[in-house]
């Protein structure tokens, strides 16, 4: 559909207060926590530029001013780098050097929810589809979620929500979508419903962490009144949206880690490690054995 418009730009809401990290979150935002070696945000914004991504937009809170900092470049530690002859290291840092002038910052200065720092985005994205990506959730499959939603997007004109399975008992913790009729990677959305109660469930598809949403979702969300945890929340506004314009989920059918979460970031950092090629022959067996303790 030619008249679809392109996703150009992403934004990154990383101003949460990231309570369940604590004490770590204290002083360092869970974006900024390594898996293996690089900051979870890294990966999120990787995903973002395969995407065709190329504006990005963060929405930052208190204590956020070293996500600014990671995303310029580090004069002094270049020259000292320079001067060591630590050529690998300078082309590395060069090249996760964002575009000068792709990146925008914003500050949302009370965590009001995910559906307020959003709409703290709403100047920086302007009357255009955006991409939405969760920064503490780490995707990894061959083909990456954004990219794949992207191409679903340009395919139906929708707004788009990446979903995959739980099992049906867990469907209680998530954000769940009403399944319709099949359309390219993914459906048509038939409803939302945030948390459903036990049984309720309308299908095992989670929302997982990434949407593209039209421009729409800013009034919306202006007027939206704080919701569960007595929060602005999103799915609320999406729920609004849904009665004037169309949804589609894209199916994704990779590995996704909840880096906001203990367990999601120890097991993406075995996952990553695991696949690196100089990491892999040196923590294989001692991983072995470590877990082989524990039996
Ligand atoms: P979470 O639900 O993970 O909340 O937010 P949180 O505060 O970051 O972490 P916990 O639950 O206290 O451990 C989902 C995403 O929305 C962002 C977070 O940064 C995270 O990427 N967020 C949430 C905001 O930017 N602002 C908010 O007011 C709330």
């Amino acid at each position: 559909m030619s008249s679809v418009r392109k996703v150009r730009k992403a934004v990154f809401p990383v101003a949460g207060l990231g309570t369940r990290f604590l004490p770590a979150t204290k002083a360092v935002p869970k974006e900024m926590l390594t898996v293996v070696d690089k900051p979870v945000i890294q990966y999120v914004v990787d995903e973002a530029l395969d995407a065709g991504i190329e504006h990005l937009i963060f929405v930052t809170g208190r204590s956020k001013a070293v996500i600014e900092d990671y995303f310029d470049i580090q004069v002094e530690l270049e020259q000292t780098l320079r001067q060591r002859n630590k050529t690998a290291e300078l082309s590395l840092l060069e090249s996760i050097l964002p575009v000068a002038g792709s990146t925008s910052f914003t500050r949302q200065q009370e965590p009001l929810g995910l559906g307020h720092a959003v709409w703290c985005a709403r100047e920086l994205v302007g009357d255009e589809p955006f991409a939405l990506l969760l920064p503490d959730m780490i995707m990894k499959s061959d083909k990456g979620c954004m990219k794949g939603m992207v191409e679903l997007h340009s395919e139906s004109g929708a707004n788009i929500i990446a979903v995959e399975e739980c099992a049906p008992d867990q469907a209680h913790k998530y954000g769940i979508v009403g399944v319709g009729e099949a359309i390219g990677e993914g459906f048509r959305i038939t409803r939302m419903v945030e948390k459903p109660a036990p049984g309720t469930a309308p299908s095992n598809f989670f929302i997982n962490g990434r949407y593209i949403l039209q421009p729409e979702i800013f009034p919306i969300l202006a007027t939206q009144e704080r919701g569960a945890g007595n929060e602005i929340q999103l799915t609320d506004a999406m729920v609004k949206l849904s009665g004037t314009q169309p949804f589609a989920a894209y199916h994704f059918r990779g590995e996704t880690y909840d880096c906001g979460a203990k367990d999601g970031f120890i097991l993406a950092n075995v996952a990553f490690a695991l696949e690196r090629a100089d990491i892999r022959p040196v923590v294989e067996e001692p991983l072995r054995k470590i877990v082989s303790r524990f039996k």
